[in-house]
């Protein structure tokens, strides 16, 4: 039985399989709608959510099968003092796979140890977003084509930013990618990341210039500051609108660029950019059902 808690415990050639089966499903959706009758797939969300919640939910309701859980702490043990590794134990009496989010890096790691079923990471803290990858790399596939020789430029919150973290793991191990980091210097990468990737020998330059780094970019990642995971109030409000993406701004940026956002935007992207065909964060929203009915599959074993 295996659980999802970090990106590189699947293989490429594991993502590559992922990564096909969501393209079949999208080409034929009716031959996955009955492949998982009779299983129940667990939310359990300690933190607020949309996007992933939704369509793990919808994933699992698109291929059948039934779902249970919960959208908040305060409804849940938790809120009585229950453990992690508890409720893992409990859920796995009612459920077959969960998927859980929580303010706390390596919670969904503690639950999979005391879990008799799989385990989904949908967000640690400000550590590791998997399943956000997997949509992620959906999009760049399908409009890219390819996973190597890219210049990969991420904006923004790159210290809380846990879709940066995976992400940025996940490309690491294709040939001749490179990073442009840009963030002002209170938000950047965390030392331990860019340990790994000068260990690697994987290119990447900081620079807290959006408009200097433009031109080279094959991808645009934005971010979303991550106000709940600031300690300070008025740093956050300092910070918030460091990256705003207006039209003009793309004046010298490639005509195949992407741009990609794990998406709640607030401010740093404008909505004038929606209509640009370079922008793909709404793909995104739908390539995560299609890489979570693909990911559900694999761990439950389905054929
Ligand atoms: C992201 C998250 O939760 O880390 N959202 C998502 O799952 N698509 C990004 C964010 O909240 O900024």
């Amino acid at each position: 039985m295996r659980s999802l808690i970090d990106i590189l415990e699947l293989s490429t050639e594991e993502l590559d399989e992922l990564l096909n089966t969501a393209d079949d499903i999208i080409e034929n959706p009716q031959k996955y709608a009955h492949k998982c009758e009779g299983k129940k797939l667990a939310t359990l969300f300690f933190e607020p959510s949309t996007r992933t919640r939704l369509s793990f939910e919808a994933a699992m309701y698109e291929l059948g099968g039934h779902v249970l859980g919960f959208s908040e702490a305060k409804s849940s043990s938790a809120s009585k003092g229950e453990s992690v590794a508890d409720t893992a134990k409990v859920v796995s009496c009612y459920a077959d796979i969960i998927a859980m989010r929580h303010p706390k890096e390596g919670a969904p790691l503690v639950a999979s140890l005391n879990a008799s079923i799989p385990v989904i990471n949908a967000g640690d803290g400000g550590h590791n977003h998997p399943t956000q990858t997997l949509a992620d790399l959906l999009t760049i596939r399908r409009k890219k084509g390819r996973f190597n020789n890219l210049t990969v430029g991420f904006c923004g919150d790159l210290k809380f930013g846990r879709t940066v973290h995976s992400l940025i793991a996940a490309l690491s191990r294709y040939k001749n990618v490179n990073f442009v980091l840009i963030s002002p210097k209170e938000l950047v990468l965390p030392q331990y990341i860019k340990d790994i990737l000068t260990a690697k020998g994987i290119g990447f330059t900081e620079t807290a210039d959006l408009q200097e780094a433009m031109p080279e970019l094959d991808i645009l990642y934005m971010t979303r500051v991550q106000q709940e995971r600031f300690f300070n109030e008025e740093e956050y409000l300092r910070l918030r609108d460091t990256y705003i993406l207006t039209p003009e701004k793309l004046d010298n940026a490639k005509s195949d660029l992407i741009i990609l956002h794990p998406l709640p935007r607030v401010n740093e992207i404008s909505v004038a950019i929606d209509k640009d065909p370079r922008a793909c964060y709404f793909d995104q929203v739908l390539n995560g059902k299609y890489m979570r009915m693909a990911l559900i599959l694999k761990l439950l074993e389905v054929k």
